[in-house]
């Protein structure tokens, strides 16, 4: 086991004029749960088909449980896993012939054992037998992780294990993600949308836009960085944008929507003179948010990550049709 599960130098793809990922410099220590957080497009999937080996990189170097992605690709491909954010079960199987469909596929000698014993941690031991297309959304999610599970990777690199999933199962998920690698000694790579996943799963994170990473660190890390907390407000007319800035202890204003985003030192300090100011122009909706990862996103991009996201879509139609898809 090396004590690095990944690392890369200037990483990069290009498709034609396109730098999809651009010079990435990441380390995750073996044993870790690192998170890529990013808005649609950002580049996340592909650093993750760079690494496990099925997109070619264009620049830069790589590797993954020690072994380079360039040279030794078939070592990479034998030591990782990958959760893909579409579904990939075979809805007519048992969870157990899925199993044994992966093992045969993978030519897995002694497999039953680990898979057994990955039922057992996912919670999946009633249903083994049970055809998949019974199974709840959350439960397609354990067995995926399972499978992907099922070679013994020392690295796991799973495409947003949530999305779609409601708040409990995800948070059911967490836990279970959260244990991996301590039960089963891998590493883990996810990539999400959503900050409190990040937040609760990572050791550490890169948040990352237009391919680059904009910020990394610990998840603490980061939000000391934003030494400001922002106030949103939203206002029936429209408020001039000088007298916003001109309100002691306002750092910056921009607006977004309808809604005006400022940074300010202190929320509690400054928000009755926000208010103050903003008397006749009836407000509709004040928001005070202290640093998060949602903040430094802000920060970072300019941008809400949860705007950007499409957090809108209905994942579980898009699930739904995915499964109609298969048959
Ligand atoms: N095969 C390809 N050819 C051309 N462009 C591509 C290809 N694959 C990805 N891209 C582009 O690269 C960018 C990054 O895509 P990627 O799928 O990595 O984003 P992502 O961060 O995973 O987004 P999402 O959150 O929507 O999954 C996008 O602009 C995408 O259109
Ligand atoms: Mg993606």
């Amino acid at each position: 086991m090396t004590t690095e599960a990944i690392r890369t130098r200037g990483l990069t793809k290009v498709y034609g004029k396109f730098t999809a990922v651009d010079h990435v410099d990441m380390d995750v220590p073996s044993g870790s749960v690192f998170g890529l957080l990013g808005p649609n497009g950002a580049g996340k999937t592909t650093i993750i088909k760079l690494l496990t080996g099925l997109s070619d990189l264009s620049d830069g170097e790589a590797s993954v449980a020690g072994f380079d992605v360039r040279r030794e690709p078939m070592q990479v491909k034998r030591n990782v896993g990958w959760v893909a954010a579409e579904v990939i079960l075979d809805d007519d199987f048992s969870a157990w012939e899925n199993l044994w469909l992966q093992a045969k596929l993978q030519r897995l000698d002694g497999w039953k054992g680990r898979a057994d014993a990955l039922l057992a941690y996912f919670e999946l031991t009633d249903r083994r037998k049970d055809k998949v297309s019974t199974y709840s959304t959350g439960m397609r999610k354990k067995l995926e992780i399972a499978l992907a599970l099922l070679h013994q990777p020392q690295v796991i690199f799973m495409d947003e294990p949530t999305i779609g999933l409601d708040p409990n199962t995800r948070r059911m998920l967490w836990e279970l993600i959260e244990g991996v690698h301590t039960e089963f000694g891998i590493s883990v790579l996810l990539t999400s949308h959503y900050i409190e996943e990040a937040d609760r799963l990572c050791d550490r994170v890169s948040i990352i836009d237009h391919g680059k990473f904009v910020a990394s660190g610990t998840p603490d890390e980061l939000k000391s960085k934003v030494k400001a907390d922002i106030i949103e407000v939203e206002t029936a007319t429209s408020v001039d944008e000088v007298a916003l800035r001109a309100i002691p202890g306002v750092s910056e204003a921009r607006t977004q929507g309808k809604a005006w985003i400022l940074r300010v030192v202190s929320a509690e300090e400054v928000l009755p003179r926000i208010l103050a100011a903003l008397r006749d122009n009836g407000i509709r909706r004040v928001n005070v948010e202290k640093p998060s990862l949602e903040t430094v996103f802000l920060d970072v991009t300019g941008r809400r990550l949860g705007e950007t996201a499409g957090e809108s879509t209905d994942f579980r139609k898009f699930y739904a049709q995915m499964r109609r898809a298969r048959q």
